[in-house]
This record gives C-alpha cells, structure tokens and sequence, in this order.
C-alpha cells in the first residue's frame, strides 16, 4: 500500500513514516520545510538503511497550496502503477498566538492547502483520507472528560481552520459520491519521542508547550519553566492535560489506515489521547523522577485562553479502531529526554 503523507516532516509526521516504513507501506512525504528541518529526511533514511528499506521511501519538498505539485504526486503514482491509496494529511500550520496575528494566513494553508489535496483526491480517485484535527476545537469548556460529542467551540483562528475543514468533510460525505472514506482524528498533546532518539519534536524559537519547554529547561537552554496558574480547580491548582506519547499517537493512525480499508464510504471524528489527565506539578515531579533532573520553576499568572482541564474520552477510538495507548507517563518522560539529550540543540 502507497501512502502520501503531507507534513510528514514535523513531529507528528515524522514518527508516522517510520511506523509505516516499519509495517511495509510505502511513503512519499509532501513537506515545504515551512516549520520542519531537512535533516528529519536524513534522519528517516538511517532508520532506513538499519532496516533496508530504502526503496520504499521518497519526499517532495513541495507547498499543498500549489495544486500542481499534488496533482503531479497522483499522475507520477499512477504511471508507476502503484496508485496512492491513503494519504495522511498533516500538513499545517499550528501556533494558536501565530493565528491571532496572521489568521488569513492559517486561513490559506490550512482550508485552501487542505481543499487543493481534496479536489487532487477526487481527480484522481483516491478517496481514503486520515487527518489531523485537534481539541483545540472543544474550546473554552473544561468539562471532562471530552467525547467526540462535546460542543465544538473554537475560540482562536486555529481552531476555526480545523473546525472549517471537518465541515468540508461532513459536505463531502454528503455528496453524492459515496466513496469517500475520512477519519479525522482530534489529537490531544502529543509529546514524547522515538525511543531510538533519531527523531524528535524541535520546535522553531522559544517553544509555547510545556512538553518541549521542560526538556529544554532540564539540558539547559532555557533557564526556569514558568507555571502558567496554581490556581486551578484542579487537584493541585496546575492546569491539566492529555499527554500522549508520540508513537502511540502514531499507531492510531495506522489503526484508522485498517479501518478506512475495512469500511465503505464512513466519515470519523475520533479523539486521539491517553484518557487522563495530568497537572503541569504532576508532569514535572514525573519528568525529575524519571531523569533524575531537577527542574527550576517559578509560578506566573495563567495565560490567556488557557483552560483548568482537559483530557480525552478514548472509548470510540478504542471500539471502532481497536487502538489503546500503551505508553505510560514515564515512558514519555524518558524518550522525551533521550531525545533531547541526543539533540541539545535539536536538528542541527
Ligand atoms: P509540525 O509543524 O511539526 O508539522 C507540520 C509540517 O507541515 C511541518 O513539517 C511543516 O513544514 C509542514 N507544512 C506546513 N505548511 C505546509 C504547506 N503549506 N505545505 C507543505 N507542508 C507544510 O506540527 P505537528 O505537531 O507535527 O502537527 C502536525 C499536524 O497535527 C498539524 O496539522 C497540527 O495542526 C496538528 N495537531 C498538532 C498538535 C500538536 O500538539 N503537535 C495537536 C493537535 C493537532
Ligand atoms: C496548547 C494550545 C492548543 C493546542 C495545543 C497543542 C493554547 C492556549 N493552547 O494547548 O490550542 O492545540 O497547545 O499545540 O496555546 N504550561 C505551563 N508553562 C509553559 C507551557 C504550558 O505551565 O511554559 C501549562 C499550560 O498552562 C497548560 C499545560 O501546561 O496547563 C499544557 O500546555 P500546552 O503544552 O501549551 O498545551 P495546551 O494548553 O493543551
């Protein structure tokens, strides 16, 4: 099976290909490098070579805004007669305080990057689609945990833009070309590593989220982790999330690839989390536990647009695809930090 995966360079992506190179399925990634290194490419061909499967790779650097580029991915696949079966569609931009400033912007890649891959699909007649919506659409409300059913109320550009595109794929599925098959998967915070410590997250600047923020702390590239409230209504006043390792999040995404070809014509919004929710005190006591690093913080007002919790209900994912994280908190703390350690500057 042939799948393209769009954005395949970034955190996210980059874990799915080797998951997918691992199990067999070949992988052209789509990536403009926009927030991504080129050293992920290399990073994948090692893995590779270790595992001799080279052949099954290749990547485009290429924008899902310039239609012709996409439309020449599917002509190229169909001539070697190895069509594209499913594409995995990451590609995006991501920062909520990036959305405020420049919302046409998250309007452009977004809705019009993720519109162009569709009419490409439908051109050529590839009709499986995973994508990657986000939590970010429940909004402000902090009851939990949050079903596939909890109102949507997005409260930033960002999340308007994945709100935006799950309602192209409500339309879609109610044409009447009843052949599309969609699982968009509604991530909560995706952290951790690959254990080999090959490939990781690196965000650009200083990072925004915590996961990425303590680990810099703890080898020294940032000073303090500032504690956004100890004022919650939380067991311990920290704000509380969904953690949910990287390769676990992952494999949800090979479990929704079994289930598209399992099924007819469906249409699947599915929360992808670990179901429980951790404080920001609870993450760090784990983090030095686990690493034996002792973690400066100072407390600092909340900030804005921050809710006291938010965790995941991961029944449907669990009955539908048959997929259950596996990873614990621990595990996380520990590839995050190998990660890191192996890349104290990240790619470079
Ligand atoms: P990332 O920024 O690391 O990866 C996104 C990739 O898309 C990058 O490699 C970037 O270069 C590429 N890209 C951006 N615009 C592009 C364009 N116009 N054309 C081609 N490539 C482009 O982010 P990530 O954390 O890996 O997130 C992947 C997806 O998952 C995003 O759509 C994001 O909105 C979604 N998501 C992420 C999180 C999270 O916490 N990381 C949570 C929910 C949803
Ligand atoms: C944030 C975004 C969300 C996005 C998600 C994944 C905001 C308001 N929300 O969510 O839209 O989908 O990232 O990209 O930006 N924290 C600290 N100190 C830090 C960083 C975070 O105390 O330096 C706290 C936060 O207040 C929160 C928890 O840690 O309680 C997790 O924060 P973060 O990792 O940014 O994730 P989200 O808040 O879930």
């Amino acid at each position: 099976m042939r799948v393209l995966l769009t954005g395949g360079a970034g955190f996210i992506g980059s874990h799915i290909a080797l998951l997918l190179l691992e199990r067999g399925f070949d992988v052209i990634i789509l990536d403009s490098f926009v927030n991504s290194s080129s050293i992920v490419i290399n990073r994948i061909k090692t893995f590779l070579q270790n595992k001799d499967l080279k052949s099954k790779f290749e990547y485009i650097k290429g924008d899902i805004r310039d239609k012709n580029i996409l439309d020449n991915i599917f002509i190229k696949s169909i001539k070697e007669c190895k069509p594209i079966d499913t594409v995995i569609h990451l590609a995006g931009l991501k920062s909520v305080s990036d959305s405020l400033t420049n919302p046409l912007h998250y309007w452009d890649v977004n809705v019009r990057g993720t519109l162009n891959l569709l009419l490409s699909m439908k051109e050529y007649e590839c009709y499986s689609l995973v994508f990657s919506s986000s939590a970010t659409i429940y909004g402000l409300s902090d009851s939990v945990p949050m079903s596939e059913d909890h109102k949507i109320l997005p409260i930033n550009p960002y999340g308007q833009t994945k709100v935006a595109i799950e309602n192209m794929f409500y339309d879609l599925f109610n044409s009447n070309i009843k052949l599309w098959k969609i699982c968009s998967l509604r991530y909560f915070n995706p952290v951790g590593a690959h254990s080999s410590g090959l490939i990781g997250e690196d965000p650009v600047g200083i990072p925004n989220n915590l996961f990425p923020f303590l680990t810099q702390v703890a080898i020294g590239r940032q000073k303090i982790l500032k504690v956004f409230g100890d004022d919650w209504d939380t067991k311990d006043g920290s704000g509380v999330r969904d953690y949910i390792h990287i390769i676990d999040l992952a494999d949800g995404h090979l479990a929704s690839i079994d289930y598209l070809n399992s099924n007819d014509s469906c249409l699947e919004f599915i929360n992808l989390g670990s179901g429980h929710g951790y404080s920001v005190f609870q993450i760090i006591r784990q983090f030095e536990l686990t690493t034996g690093r002792k973690i400066p913080f100072s407390i600092q007002g909340r900030r804005d647009g921050d809710v006291a919790k938010c965790y995941a209900d991961i029944s449907k994912a669990k009955k539908l695809l048959g997929w259950t994280p596996k990873r614990s908190l621990e595990q996380i703390c520990l590839d995050g930090w190998n990660w890191q350690i192996k890349n104290p500057n990240g790619y470079c």
